[in-house]
């Protein structure tokens, strides 16, 4: 009954290396803020980070940072439940059981496995295939409503739609089916270099990304690169990507609209707009990177959140993974 009374949010990240100001901006600033309101649920997704050959070492060191860096960033583990995936068996049990209800048609459809398997071309594995079960898996089991997330995950999360909606046709009312929750600005940073591309952190140019525990003036240096345009005036308009972008950020940061920021920057030049940008997202890193560090010196802490954590969260998941396995006819 009292699950009833909060709206339940679902979001995950890949421990993949450094996370990004597009992943802060695109998808960790929504999961705290969203605490006060909903029943939130967060994971690192360990298990989806092995569609890409890891090192063992390197890929532990990665889950611990990115769950300190969940905590930085604001994630309260007494609001929400901060958890790492391969630490409830479920994600990958009830994965199994979704990928036989997914087809390799709507699988093949993926951009993102197209991209992959295109960058990985020596190992596109099955898993990298069906990377949207697993996703499914993750969401479906906590019976979540909403999911936040940047645009470039509205593929994934409209799979695991039709996937819930298939599976409630077969076995009424086994899932809910969750909506997308998709920022209006901050949805899609883009890189600093190629302002048509993505902000990611698999970009080998280091000056087309900024990390969010980047040091200041690495931070400084990435947005004076950033390229712009030849017409040196700060507006919102088609065909700047470059400026749109930055405008895009410097909004996320400061809160103002564009009709302010093209106030603020009028007759002014564009070094004086990148260098503003710039300092803001400092300025808005700064806590997050303190607050990082001393998290990381208390690694027993660390480890005593996600295990309370993962220990509720398998209780969820549990259930609605007994509940799915009688539907379909185990005995369970
Ligand atoms: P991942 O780890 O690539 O990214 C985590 C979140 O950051 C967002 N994001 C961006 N947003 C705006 N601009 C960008 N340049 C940018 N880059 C990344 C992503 O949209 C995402 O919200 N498959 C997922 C992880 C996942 C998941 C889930 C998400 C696993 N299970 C269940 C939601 C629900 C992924 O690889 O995200």
């Amino acid at each position: 009954m009292e699950q009833q009374a909060k709206k339940r949010i679902y979001s995950a990240i890949q421990p993949s290396g450094m996370l990004t100001l597009g992943n802060y901006l695109g998808a960790l600033r929504n999961w705290v803020a969203m605490q006060e309101e909903y029943d939130c649920i967060y994971t690192v997704a360990d298990l989806h980070a092995i569609t890409v050959r890891q090192e063992p070492a390197k890929l532990r060191k990665q889950i611990l940072e990115t769950y300190a860096l969940l905590m930085a960033v604001g994630i309260d583990p007494e609001k929400s439940l901060l958890f790492i995936q391969s630490h409830v068996a479920a994600h990958s049990q009830l994965s199994w059981l979704l990928s036989c209800y997914t087809q390799f048609g709507e699988l093949s459809r993926m951009t993102q496995f197209k991209d992959k398997s295109a960058k990985h071309a020596d190992n596109i594995n099955a898993g990298l295939f069906s990377y949207p079960a697993l996703m499914a898996a993750d969401i479906l089991l906590y019976q979540a409503d909403m999911v936040p997330v940047g645009a470039d995950q509205k593929q994934h999360l409209e799979i695991t739609r039709d996937i819930a909606n298939r599976m409630n046709n077969l076995y009424p009312n086994v899932f809910t089916v969750p909506e997308p929750y998709i920022p209006k600005i901050g949805a899609r940073v883009m890189s600093l270099q190629e302002p048509t591309q993505k902000m990611s952190k698999s970009d080998p140019n280091v000056n087309a990304w900024v990390a969010i525990l980047d040091k200041p003036d690495d931070i400084m240096r990435k947005f004076k690169r950033a390229v712009t345009d030849s017409d040196a005036c700060v507006r919102y308009a088609e065909g700047k990507d470059g400026i749109n972008n930055l405008m895009d950020i410097y909004s996320a940061v400061t809160g103002k609209n564009y009709q302010e920021i093209e106030k603020e920057f009028d007759g002014k030049g564009y070094g004086d707009f990148k260098l503003a940008v710039g300092e803001a997202v400092v300025d808005a890193l700064r806590p997050v990177q303190d607050r990082f560090y001393d998290l990381m010196n208390n690694r027993d802490m660390l480890e005593t959140t996600w295990r309370s954590s993962a220990e509720q969260a398998e209780a969820i998941a549990r259930r609605t993974l007994g509940k799915v396995m009688k539907k379909i006819g185990f005995i369970y």
